[in-house]
């Protein structure tokens, strides 16, 4: 071979091999990946040197221990630049010039160097480094590991890669939302949406509305739909609650994601989806009584009441709660599925309309975002909400996510609004992952509705800009994976259908522009191995969506 062919050899995406020289699979595929020769040996006698301070650091770095110290029965000793071997030692430098995330890792038999911004990208180099482990070896005790020398360089596509987690349908307690950190962070994914209130379920401690979660967190029966009767998991007319967060348990919760570099995004959905407050405080509602936390699945009109000003006190102040709990800049205020039916009839509503010269109920509806988004903003954050907002009209610094389509994200990016692609065609996971249902568990598909599927393959190919001018690409943000719980009541169907198709998602977050479906479903054999690794359950059948 030619020295040239030989250079090209070298110069690979993830996953190819190369005889005698190991292999790099890795998820999402990193930019840009040399194979070098030989291997460093990874023992516990390596050393991880610190070479620059940064408050997320230690947290960033705990993730080699949290690897190793099973395998290795001991953690690796954590130095400073002073006290840096020359060999046999993991340095963690900073790099001004490395993209914001972005990492380099350069692998040789004496030394893995890793540079970074900051504590995220180096968070991330070791995520990469995480993966390039032989996952056999994480099966016990060894006295060591080797791992191929390489130059990695790699940075994020979008810096926007969310999973949202509904929490309202049915509720995950806090040690199954640190695991779906976890598994967001092993796939860099760096923003967890906590859908927190729903029609069926209040979940977050308000202590200026104890009813909120006295009353809201509770449902008196089990629904009439559902796959959880096929698997016997609950009984119809068994009340369902209380569940919900403790604001000790949310601030945990945060704590936790941050050491994982993933930021939880509140939502409080409003001014529909809010039957579980209104049956807690029924004078937040246009009718002001006779309301019950929502015992079937679907959309209600009975919504907030935006004509009162007591409502405006009542978000307000559940806000303020909020925003104690949760540094986001980014706050979801929900704005989806509000039938506006009942405020027609409603004259509080009415005169609201009236006295702001309002011609539709639609912009009363912008009416009632523009106020909590000047709320937000003059407690320095930032609003998102879902596509619907759109609908009345939405101030030009509002975050959209797009969820019924593409449309609504196509068109916000156009008029110049941050996007998050969210459509429910391409990244609601909580669908099967394929239409061989017989084959999918639950083996058991709702009653009344033909079941929607989505494959591994077409989360994979959707492309976030498709249909926007370089310009307006600009405005994507980013995406995210949805989990919407109706039909999902057990942690274990919430991983089972998490993944692999958050790994897909991912890539289209991280790998946009290299992605490549045979090297994919290539490293998601190694993948895999991680995941039985860490006992996570996951579907083995990766549909294509014409099969
Ligand atoms: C949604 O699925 N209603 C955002
Ligand atoms: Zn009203």
């Amino acid at each position: 071979m030619s020295i040239f062919l030989a250079a090209m050899a070298l110069m690979v995406g993830c996953s190819r091999h190369v005889e005698s020289m190991g292999s790099v699979s890795v998820i999402p595929c990193p930019a840009k990946v040399e194979l070098a020769q030989g291997v460093f040996t990874l023992a516990p006698s390596t050393v991880v040197a610190l070479h620059f301070e940064d408050a997320g650091l230690p947290a960033a770095v705990a993730l080699i221990n949290r690897v190793l110290e099973p395998i290795f029965g001991r953690a690796l000793a954590i130095v400073g630049s002073d006290e840096a071997p020359m060999e046999n030692v993991i340095n963690i430098f900073r790099s001004a010039e490395i993209a914001d995330e972005g990492y380099t890792l350069d692998i040789t038999p004496s030394a893995i160097d890793i540079a970074a911004a900051d504590a995220h990208g180096v968070f991330y180099a070791l995520q990469t480094l995480r993966q390039m482990l032989p996952v056999e070896a994480l099966k016990g005790r060894v006295g060591s590991v080797d791992i191929p020398a390489a130059k990695i360089e790699d940075a994020p596509h979008f810096q926007y890669r969310g999973l949202l987690l509904d929490v309202g349908r049915y509720f995950f307690d806090v040690d199954e939302v640190k695991s779906m950190i976890d598994i967001a962070a092993m796939h860099k994914m760096n923003y967890f949406h906590w859908h927190l209130t729903e029609d069926q379920g209040w979940r977050i401690e308000i202590k200026k509305y104890p009813r909120l979660t006295e009353v809201g967190s509770r449902r008196d029966d089990s629904m009439e739909i559902g796959v959880h009767y096929a698997r016997g998991a609950k009984l119809k007319g068994e009340p369902y609650g209380p569940f919900f967060y403790t604001q000790e348990q949310i601030r945990e919760v945060v704590r936790y994601a941050e050491e994982r570099f993933v930021t939880i995004i509140p939502e409080i959905d409003l001014p529909g989806h809010m039957v579980a407050a209104l049956a807690s405080y029924p004078h937040l509602g246009c009718v002001g009584e006779g309301y019950k936390v929502r015992v079937s699945w679907g959309i209600s009109e009975d919504v907030m009441c935006v004509g009162k000003e007591s409502t405006f006190e009542f978000i307000e102040d559940v806000l303020t709660e909020v925003l104690d709990l949760f540094p986001s800049e980014y706050i979801h205020i929900g704005g989806d599925e509000c039938p506006r039916v009942a405020w027609t009839k409603c004259p509080h509503c009415q005169a609201r309309m009236k006295a702001e010269g309002l011609t539709s109920e639609a912009q009363l509806q912008t009416y009632c975002n523009h106020r909590v988004e000047a709320f937000l903003q003059k407690h320095g954050r930032k609003m998102i909400g879902w596509d619907e907002i759109l609908e009345g009209g939405v101030s030009p610094t509002t975050t959209v996510m797009s969820w019924t389509g593409v449309e609504g994200g196509i068109a916000a990016a156009k008029a110049g609004n941050p996007v998050v692609m969210t459509p429910r065609n391409y990244f609601y996971i909580n669908r099967p992952q394929s239409r061989h249902l017989e084959k999918e568990p639950p083996f058991g598909q709702p009653k009344n509705k033909a079941p929607r599927y989505l494959t591994l393959d077409s989360i994979y190919k959707y492309n976030p800009y498709d249909r926007l001018t370089a310009d307006e690409q600009r405005n994507i943000k980013g995406v995210e994976a949805c989990l919407w719980t109706e039909q999902i009541d057990t942690y274990d169907y919430l991983e089972y259908l998490t993944l692999p198709r958050l790994s897909a998602v991912s890539e289209v977050a991280w790998s946009l522009n290299h992605r490549d479906w045979n090297r994919y479903i290539s490293d998601l054999e190694h993948l895999r191995k991680l995941y039985d690794y860490h006992g996570y359950n996951y579907a083995t059948s990766y549909w294509r969506d014409n099969e």
